[in-house]
C-alpha cells in the first residue's frame, strides 16, 4: 500500500499532463484536430455528416429549426431508431455478431446476436401492438439488466411508443408517480431482480401499485428466475415469453418523423416533482451514435465495449442501448454488482469477454481502489485500451489510479461531462487528440459550445462560475414531458432564452479547459446518481414522527457527496429507540433505497431566518465540517451550535 501511494504521489504532479499514447494515434480515425474547426465553422454541416451515418427512410430537408428554446432537428425526415439499431446490421451481413454479451450475477451468461435482439424485439413489438398499445402511448419498463431490456426500449422505438423506464432500484412508488404522470398502459417488469445472487421478486412490488393505476392496462413479466412464486391477475398480468411466442414475428419498423418522441426519462431536479426529459429519435440518435463512435474510438468489428452503469438512467439508454446498437457494437450486459462473488468480478469478466474499452462512474473506480490493487492484478487486462469515466466529477487520484492500475499506463481515460438532459457526452475528451488532465473533462466535443460565465452571465476567461451551452445539439431535451412552461424556466431563463443553464458550476483554466466543480442547484449526486434533496425531504416529512427536516449533500470520500437528514421530530424531539432505521425504511419505501440518508442527525430545532426559511447552506456548512461564517441573521442563532455539538458527539 505505501508503495501504491508513493506512485501515485509521482504521477500527481500538480500539472501533469497526459498525451495520447502514440500507439493510440496511430490506429485511431479521429486524430485530427482539425475536426474542431471544421465543426466550429459549421456546426450543423458537422451534426449533418453524423446524421447522414444513419439509415432514412426519407432524408431531412431542414437540419435545425431554432426557436429558443424549441429545437427541431432533421425535419421532414423519417426514420426509425430500431431499425438504425437492429435492422439495418442484419442486413448488411452482422446478424451473427454478438450484441451483448450477457451475464447474470448468478453465473448464466448468453451471447445475443444482432439476429437474436432484432427477432426478440419484432416480437415483443407485435405483441405490444396487440395488446392495444399505439404510436405515441408511453409504456413503463422496470426492469433488471437482462436481454429483455433492450429489446423491450427498442419494441417500443419500433412501433413509435414512448419508452418510460425506472430504475430497477427505485420503489414501487416512485415507479407509480413516473407512470402515472406519463399514463402509462403498460408496464414492464420482471419477476426477481438479483441482489447479490438472490432473487427478489419484483413482481410483487409492482403488485403494490399496479391496481392503483387506472391507465395501466396490462403488466408483462418477463421471468427471469423459474424458482420465484409469481402471482399473476388473469386479464392484467402476461408472461413475456406467452405474448411473445404467440405474436407475430415479422412487425416492420413504422417510419416515424425525426421529432418524433422516442423516451421519457424521469431525472431529480430543485423541487420535489421529478422532471420528465423528453428526448426525439433523429436528433438523439445522432448524438449518441457521434460521441459514441468517437469518444470511444470506436471499432466495431474489435472492440468489446462495456459501460457499467444501468439501462435505468441515461448513461445506460445512451451507452448501453442505442449508442452501441446504431454502431453496430459489442458490448458486455452485466446483471450484477461489481463486488458479488467477489471483488475480482468485473475483472474476471475484462479478461474473459477481452473487454476493450471500460466506461463507468468514479465512485466505482474508488470503491475498487478501496478494495485494492490485488484484485485486479489477478487478471489479464491487457485487451483494454480505452478507459472512461462519468457522473460525478474524478478526483485525480481516482483517476491516476485508473489509469495506472487499470489500465497499465497505456489507455487515455476519457472523463464525460454531460446530462440526462443533454442526452450525450458535451464535454469530453477525443481520446486521440486531447491532451488529458487528471480531474478535467477537457473541453466541449466538436460542434458544442460551452461556456462558464459569473452570476450576470459575463463570459469568464479563466476561473470559477456556472456552465452553460448556448448553441443547440441534436440529443438536447425538447421539453419536460406535460411541462413546457417548467422546462423554459428551469433551463431557460435565467441568462437569456437561447443560453441552457446547466446547474453545474465549473472552473475554465487557462488551457480552456473546463473543470466540473458540482451541483448548483438542490440536487445531490451521491455516486453518480441524481437525487434531489427535496424529494429527500418531503419523503422524510411524510413519516408522521417527523416535523420538519433539511436535506443536505455533503462532501464523502467514496460517494462523492452523501445524504445527511437533519430531523425535528413531533413531541419530546428525543429519538426513539430504533428510529434512524425505521426512518431509513421508511424513505426506501417511498424513493428507493438510493435515497436513504447516510446520517440522521436530531435537533430540536432548524437554523432558520428570521422569516422562517431553513438556511440549508449552514447545515451543509455543518455536515462538511467548516467553520460557520456571520450566523447573526439567524432568528436562534444558538441552534447551530446544538447541532454542531449533536453531530461531534455521534462521530465520536
Ligand atoms: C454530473 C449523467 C463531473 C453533473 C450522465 C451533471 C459530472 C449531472 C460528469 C448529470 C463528469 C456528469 N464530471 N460531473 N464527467 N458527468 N456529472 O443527468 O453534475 O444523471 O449535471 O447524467 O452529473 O447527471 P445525470
Amino acid at each position: 500500500m505505501a508503495e501504491e501511494q508513493k506512485d501515485l504521489e509521482v504521477l500527481l504532479g500538480s500539472e501533469e499532463r497526459f498525451a495520447p499514447p502514440e500507439e493510440f494515434v496511430k490506429a485511431s480515425e479521429y486524430s485530427e484536430a482539425a475536426i474542431y474547426d471544421q465543426a466550429e465553422r459549421d456546426f450543423e454541416g458537422w451534426w449533418e455528416s453524423w446524421a447522414e451515418k444513419l439509415d432514412w427512410f426519407e432524408k431531412w430537408e431542414t437540419t435545425l429549426e431554432w426557436n429558443p428554446p424549441w429545437a427541431k432537428w432533421f425535419q421532414e425526415g423519417k426514420l426509425n431508431a430500431s431499425h438504425n439499431c437492429l435492422d439495418r446490421h442484419v442486413e448488411a451481413g452482422n446478424g451473427d455478431r454478438v450484441a451483448y454479451h450477457w451475464i447474470a450475477e448468478d453465473g448464466p451468461t448468453r451471447d445475443v446476436t444482432y439476429a437474436d435482439l432484432l427477432d426478440m424485439t419484432k416480437r415483443f413489438a407485435s405483441a405490444l401492438k396487440g395488446l392495444g398499445v399505439e404510436k405515441g402511448d408511453v409504456v413503463g419498463i422496470y426492469m433488471p439488466m437482462i436481454p429483455e431490456t433492450p429489446a423491450a426500449i427498442l419494441a417500443c422505438a419500433r412501433i413509435g411508443a414512448v419508452h418510460n423506464v425506472v430504475f430497477g432500484g427505485f420503489s414501487p412508488q416512485s415507479v407509480k408517480e413516473r407512470m402515472e404522470v406519463s399514463d402509462a398502459k403498460v408496464l414492464v417488469t420482471a419477476n426477481a431482480n438479483m441482489r447479490r445472487g438472490k432473487p427478489i421478486s419484483m413482481k410483487t412490488e409492482v403488485d403494490k401499485i399496479a391496481g392503483e393505476l387506472p391507465e395501466l392496462k396490462h403488466v408483462v413479466v418477463v421471468e427471469r428466475r423459474e424458482d420465484v412464486e409469481t402471482p399473476m391477475q388473469s386479464g392484467r398480468d402476461l408472461w413475456w415469453h406467452e405474448i411473445c411466442e404467440q405474436a407475430d414475428g415479422d412487425c416492420p419498423a413504422e417510419p416515424l418523423d425525426a421529432e418524433h418522441p422516442l423516451f421519457i426519462l424521469y431525472t431529480s431536479g430543485s423541487t420535489a416533482k421529478p422532471k420528465g426529459i423528453l428526448h426525439t429519435t433523429g436528433g438523439y440518435l445522432t448524438g449518441v451514435s457521434a460521441t459514441h463512435r468517437m469518444v470511444f474510438d470506436l471499432k466495431p468489428e474489435s472492440d468489446v465495449f462495456w459501460c457499467a452503469a444501468d439501462i435505468g438512467w441515461v448513461t445506460g439508454h445512451s451507452y448501453i442501448v442505442y449508442g452501441p446498437l446504431a454502431n453496430g457494437a459489442t458490448s458486455v450486459l452485466y446483471e450484477g454488482a461489481p463486488d458479488y462473488p467477489d471483488k475480482d468480478r468485473w475483472w474476471e469478466i475484462v479478461e474473459r469477454y477481452k473487454v476493450t474499452t471500460l466506461y463507468t462512474a468514479p465512485t466505482a473506480i474508488r470503491a475498487c481502489m478501496k478494495w485494492g490493487r490485488e484484485h485486479p492484478e489477478k487478471h489479464d487486462l491487457s485487451s483494454l485500451r480505452l478507459l472512461g469515466s462519468v457522473g460525478e466529477p474524478i478526483n485525480p487520484r481516482a483517476w491516476v489510479w485508473y489509469h495506472k492500475v487499470i489500465g497499465g499506463e497505456r489507455c487515455p481515460i476519457v472523463d464525460t461531462w454531460w446530462q440526462t438532459e443533454t442526452g450525450h457526452m458535451m464535454i469530453t475528451p477525443l481520446p486521440a487528440i486531447t491532451e488529458t488532465k487528471p480531474g478535467s473533462a477537457t473541453r466541449p466535443f466538436p460542434g458544442v459550445d460551452a461556456q462558464v460565465v459569473d452570476k450576470h452571465g459575463e463570459k469568464v476567461e479563466e476561473g470559477g462560475g456556472f456552465l452553460t451551452l448556448r448553441r443547440p445539439w441534436p440529443g438536447m431535451a425538447r421539453t419536460l414531458f406535460g411541462e413546457d412552461e417548467r422546462f423554459v424556466e428551469t433551463y431557460w431563463s435565467k441568462y437569456g432564452p437561447d443560453i441552457y443553464d446547466v446547474g453545474d458550476a465549473s472552473k475554465v483554466d487557462s488551457d480552456g479547459y473546463f473543470w466540473i466543480v458540482g451541483r448548483t442547484d438542490d440536487v445531490i449526486n451521491v455516486s453518480g446518481h441524481r437525487m434531489s434533496t427535496m424529494e429527500i425531504e418531503s419523503a422524510c416529512v411524510s413519516h408522521e414522527r417527523v416535523a420538519e427536516t433539511a436535506v443536505v449533500g455533503a462532501a464523502d470520500e467514496d460517494t462523492g457527496q452523501a445524504i445527511v437528514a437533519f430531523v425535528t421530530l413531533d413531541g419530546t424531539g428525543e429519538e426513539p429507540e430504533g428510529f434512524t432505521e425505521e426512518l431509513r425504511a421508511h424513505v426506501a419505501e417511498k424513493i428507493g433505497k438510493l435515497a436513504r440518508p447516510k446520517r440522521i442527525i436530531y435537533a430540536d430545532d432548524l437554523p432558520k431566518t428570521r422569516s422562517g426559511k431553513i438556511m440549508r447552506r449552514l447545515l451543509k456548512d455543518i455536515a462538511e465540517g467548516r467553520e460557520l461564517g456571520d450566523v447573526t441573521t439567524l432568528r436562534d442563532p444558538s441552534v447551530t451550535e446544538k447541532i454542531k455539538e449533536k453531530m461531534a458527539a455521534e462521530s465520536d
